[in-house]
């Protein structure tokens, strides 16, 4: 256990228990590698904080839960000493940075939970077990911090949404609050995961944005689904030539993810996944559907 000025850093349960003062509390879970993303969620809970009082807990674990076999688990940058500097003077009361076995001490947990259908497709469709490692650990974490709020970033829409269904279905006592994605001043959405890319790389990779930003400017001008989806689709280039492989772009009912069709009028989702090189990138853009 690590005492700062205003800044507590616990690494077990039995530390973390004592350090949850009675009242409200705001929770920001991360992996760590800590980015402005991850600091606008910090910002937004502080923000809550001022309103209502209370304590801020952000929680770092790269949880091994969530990663496939073939995925970066091992590789997945481990910053803490970075992280907990980046958060220090940002009115974090208490950085919950677990190990492995104090979050599972027992192994990897026998019972977990089960995203549902929204988990399948997707992001879930193309990381088999990846949503029911999420909501395992959001859930675990849930319980261990105890929050009020919970704040989680838009960029991972998916996830948010799952994370919300959980909360409504198993009737947790949370409110989740979504921070808008943080990009970079070319359009990028930041990522832990940016750093994995070469100069070229970094290049290939603003298909993305920009294909989620013609996407959301053909709705704002009044698009239909199916003419928002070609405007994205258009913009993103062409793979095989621009150095990334597409996994997915497509307009979904934010809620559930289901596809949405031409008649949809109302809220919905622009959502796009790309490989380049060994790095997946995500992005997406909330939309309204008007036309
Ligand atoms: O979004 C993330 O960083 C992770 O999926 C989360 C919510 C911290 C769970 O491990």
């Amino acid at each position: 256990m690590t005492e700062g000025a205003r800044l507590l850093v616990v690494h077990t349960w039995a530390d973390l228990r004592p350090a949850l003062r009675p009242g409200p509390r705001a929770v920001v879970m991360t992996m760590g590698a800590l980015h402005q993303g991850h600091l606008d969620l910090v910002a937004r809970a502080q923000q809550w904080r001022a309103a209502v009082g209370g304590q801020v807990v952000v929680t770092v674990f790269v949880n091994p839960l969530q990663f496939g076999p073939e995925e970066d688990f091992e590789a997945y940058p481990r910053t803490l000493e970075a992280d907990v500097a980046a958060l220090a003077g940002r009115g974090v009361d208490v950085v919950y940075a677990p190990s492995v076995v104090d979050l599972y001490p027992a192994g990897p947990p026998l019972v977990r939970l089960n995203p549902g259908p929204v988990g399948e497709v997707f992001e879930g469709a193309i990381r088999p077990g990846h949503f029911a490692g999420v909501l395992t650990v959001v859930h675990k974490l849930l319980g261990r911090t105890q929050p009020t709020v919970a704040l989680f970033g838009q960029k991972d829409a998916q996830q948010l949404a799952l994370v919300r269904q959980m909360v409504a279905d198993l009737d947790l006592a949370v409110r989740i609050v979504a921070v808008p994605i943080r990009r970079e001043a070319d359009g990028l959405a930041l990522s832990s995961r940016n750093r994995y890319l070469s100069a070229p790389q970094r290049t290939a990779a603003l298909a993305l944005p920009r294909a989620v930003a013609a996407g959301a400017a053909a709705a704002a001008a009044g698009a239909g689904v199916t003419t928002v989806r070609q405007a994205a689709w258009d913009a993103l280039g062409n793979a095989s030539s621009d150095g990334f492989e597409t996994d997915y772009l497509e307009v979904v009912d934010p809620s559930d993810f289901t596809v949405l069709g031409q008649a949809w009028r109302g809220p919905a989702l622009l959502i796009g996944a790309i490989r380049v090189g060994t790095t997946r990138l995500i992005d997406n853009a909330p939309l309204t559907i008007t036309g």
